[in-house]
Formats: C-alpha cells, structure tokens, sequence
C-alpha cells in the first residue's frame, strides 16, 4: 500500500521526496450505542480497513489537500495561517479542524471550551506566535508540550447537563511551523457508521504526533480530535469513535468508559465465527441527521432526574434507580430516550463478561436487545438497518446482529459463523434488495491496530 500512496503521490505532486506514508484505521463499535456522551460504556474495536495518506512537509504554511475518495473536488487548497470552515472545502474540513484544534489549543492553557464561530465569524486562530513554533518547540515557556503525561482534567459536567465530561489538557504550542501536501485515500465506506471521518482526524492528527510532537499520547490525540469535531465541524460527537481508532488493539475491543476514559482491552474470540458488516448504503451525515437531537434529549431527561437524584450522567444510574425516578422525566418520548441511554450502559457491561466468558451466545442475544432499544425506545435504525437485522436474525448460523455507530442508515454488525457467510451474504443481500429496492454492502473485516507509520 505504501508504493500505491507514493505513486498517487507522485501523480498529484509531482515529486515523492521526502513523501512519508501513514494509516488510521475505521472502527466498529460491538455494543454500548449512544452511551459514550451519556457517561455510559462502549465496546469498540479498530479495524484493519481504514485510511492512508502521502504526506510530505512544505517550506511554507500552506495546506494542500487531496481525496481519492473525493477525486471531484480537486486539490483543495488552504492555510495554516487561514484555518476556517469553509463549506465548499467539504471532507478537507476535517483535516483542516484538526489543524485548528493544535492551534486553537495553543490558545489558552486553561479550558479550551469555546465553541468554533464557523466560517465569516470570529474563529480564534489560537494565539500561538507563528514566528515562534519551529518544530515543536514553542517559546512559550516550559518546553513541556503538555500532552505527554495524559494531562486533563475533568471539567465535570453539571453545568452543562450533559454526561459527556469535557476532559480538558493544558498545552502550550502546538501550530506546526509548515504547512503540508498530502493524498488520502480510504477503504472505508464513506458515511456508513463505520468512522471515516474520524479516521481522517486521528490519522492527520497522528501524522503531526509523529513528524513534531512524539510526546503527545494517543489517548491526547483522540480527545484533540474529538475537540475538532465538536467545535469545528460542529457535530457533539462524543469520545469514542476518535479513542477507538487512536487506541485500537488487533484482535481486542476496547471496553471503555467515557466518564473518566480508564478502559481495557478485551480479546474477541469468536469461536469460529466471524465480524459481518453490512452497508445499508443509506447514507448519512451525523452533521444533518438528528445525532444533536438525541444529544439535547438525554441532557434534558437528565437535568429533570437531577432535581431528585444527584448524578452527573444517565450512566451513573442502574436500571433500578432509573425505573423509581424516572417518573420526574415527565416526557413519554424524554423516558424511551434515558431509558435505552441507562439500559444499553448495563447491557455493554454484561456483554463484555458474556465475551470475556467465552459466552458468546449471551453476547449476541445482548446484541439484538440493544438493536431493539435502539429502534423502539431511542429510534435510530429505520427500515433500512431493521431490514437488514431482522433478515440477518433469520439467517442459520448468526450469533447477534445490531446496528453500530449513530444510526439513521450506515451500518450493521453481524456475528457469523465462518461456514454460513456466504449464504448469509446471499440471502440477507437479496431480502434487502426486495424490500428496500438497492443493494446492500457486505464486508467480512477483522479487527486491527491502532495509528502506524508505514
Ligand atoms: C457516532 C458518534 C459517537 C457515538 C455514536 C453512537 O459514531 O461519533 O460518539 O455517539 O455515534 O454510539
């Protein structure tokens, strides 16, 4: 792969000198849906599919970006010194957020929790000297680049209302002196639920890690990168799309929890089995789907449970405390919504002891309440995702099967034994295919490593 990104290089720029090559992978999430910004559990892996890039540093400060994926939108052309969201720079708006978020956190050693005015407003470029940041070092004071030692501090989140704590890091200067050229190119589908565009954010934020701030840790650059999608792409993402990908472990998923990012890796051994995705090919943005809705509903139920029970997130209650107080919610629509937020928390609890038990029936069945709840209670699979769940679940042969990431078309995750994928291929293609009238994208993924330099 690294000769093809040379050679796409080439055909781009001209020349590969001093060209260096880099991946990120995607990722899946097994189980733990819409809890990350609730303080609740996850249960992501990385995968081995993912995104490349070509990178080589200029001697100026400009940026120029190029898609492979996107070969219609041309070189997009940009600036360290002009860092600004631009809608017509479309997915280069990723790279360029993650850029803003090194600078913008040079800004301030304090809370960097001011929201990206966007494009013609008052965007804060950071207050970083451009003059002064010649590979790293910034003469700002310390020399300590404030990322090594995992240096956050929660912020807590009652005044927000939201479980989603803002774990916050001092920095000091992170603006690169040089600007880039850099291809990317990714065998990830694009807007399926399985991460691209965090993929892009992990990777180019990598590649800075790499080429000027080795010390910065991976757990940093995920949190940096989620900081670019809140505050410069605008989407109220939470953690674990960016920590999947920058902490991703081959054969392992990451049991994570978001309330305070301690986490362990726990082996998927799928006896016999293997990892199904299937690609409604419905597709959707998190930007215009109703992600940030959802959000706003749970910080609503929650500021309503708080008036009776002292919790800074719907994933500090159990299932318990939740069915007693969940009368003050007062919403029926409110209820459904903290309801799958508390329940899905407990399930990916007990779905990881199922896995790490070698359960793997009680995993899969875990699996399918999870898709349930996330179509009655919290409703965000629609016919596409139902269509293909429902046929996976009449298939010989399947374990679980759910939709994964923030719902509203993308993807689904099936476990299937390794002598049935064929048919299950076939047969769930062709039922989609009646029903919803286009085809389905299967794809038989294992899971991979994190960042790497190629
Ligand atoms: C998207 C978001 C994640 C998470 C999932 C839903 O992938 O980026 O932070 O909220 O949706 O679990």
């Amino acid at each position: 792969m690294k000769d093809t990104m040379l050679a796409y290089f080439k055909e781009i720029f001209e020349d590969i000198k001093d060209v260096e090559v880099y991946f990120a992978p995607g990722r899946v999430n097994l189980i733990g849906e819409h809890t990350d910004y609730n303080g609740g559990h996850v249960f992501p892996c990385a995968l081995t599919i993912g995104t490349y890039a070509a990178v080589r540093m200029r001697q100026d400060r400009s940026l120029r970006f190029y898609s492979l994926n996107f070969k219609e939108k041309g070189v997009i052309i940009s600036s360290l010194d002009e860092l600004i969201y631009h809608r017509e720079d479309d997915w280069a708006n990723y790279p360029k957020g993650v850029l803003w978020a090194f600078a913008h956190h040079s800004a301030s050693d304090s809370a960097p929790d001011t929201d990206y005015k966007g494009e013609g407003g008052s965007g804060d470029k950071g207050s970083c000297d451009k003059g002064s940041c010649d590979k790293g070092t910034c003469d700002k004071g310390s020399g300590d680049n404030g990322f090594g030692d995992n240096d956050f501090s929660d912020k807590g989140s009652g005044d927000k209302g939201s479980g989603d704590k803002v774990h916050n890091y001092n920095t000091s200067c992170f603006m690169p002196k040089y600007g880039m050229d850099i291809v990317y190119w990714g065998n990830i589908p694009n807007s399926s639920g399985l991460s691209s565009s965090a993929s892009i954010e992990v990777l180019t934020a990598y590649i800075i890690k790499d080429m000027y701030y080795p010390d910065i840790s991976l757990k940093d650059i995920s949190l940096l990168c989620q900081y670019a999608e809140n505050k410069f792409i605008g989407v109220n993402c939470g953690i674990m799309d960016q920590f999947a990908i920058a902490m991703g472990k081959k054969d392992h998923a990451i049991f994570l929890n978001t309330s305070n990012l301690s986490y362990e890796y726990a082996p998927v051994r799928l006896a016999g089995s293997r990892l199904v995705i299937a690609c409604s090919n419905k597709k959707r943005g998190l930007g215009d789907s109703k992600y940030n809705e959802r959000r706003s509903e749970c910080e609503e139920a929650l500021r309503r449970l708080q008036n009776v029970k002292p919790v800074n997130s719907l994933g500090e209650l159990s299932e318990e405390e939740f069915e007693q107080y969940k009368h003050v919610i007062g919403d029926e629509t409110l209820i459904r919504r903290a309801k799958h937020a508390v329940y899905e928390n407990g399930r990916t609890v007990r779905a990881v002891k199922a896995l790490n038990n070698g359960d793997i029936t009680a995993f899969g069945r875990l699996m399918v309440e999870s898709h349930e709840s996330l179509r009655d209670d919290y409703e965000v699979t629609g016919i596409e995702l139902d269509t293909l769940v429902e046929s996976a679940l009449k298939q010989e042969g399947v374990t679980g099967a759910r939709m994964t990431g923030a719902g509203f078309g993308g993807c689904t995750v099936n476990i299937v034994e390794e002598t049935h994928i064929e048919s299950f291929i076939k047969e769930v293609g062709k039922t989609y295919k009646e029903k919803i009238g286009y085809n389905a994208d299967f794809y038989v993924v294992d899971i991979g490593d994190g960042p790497v330099k190629l």
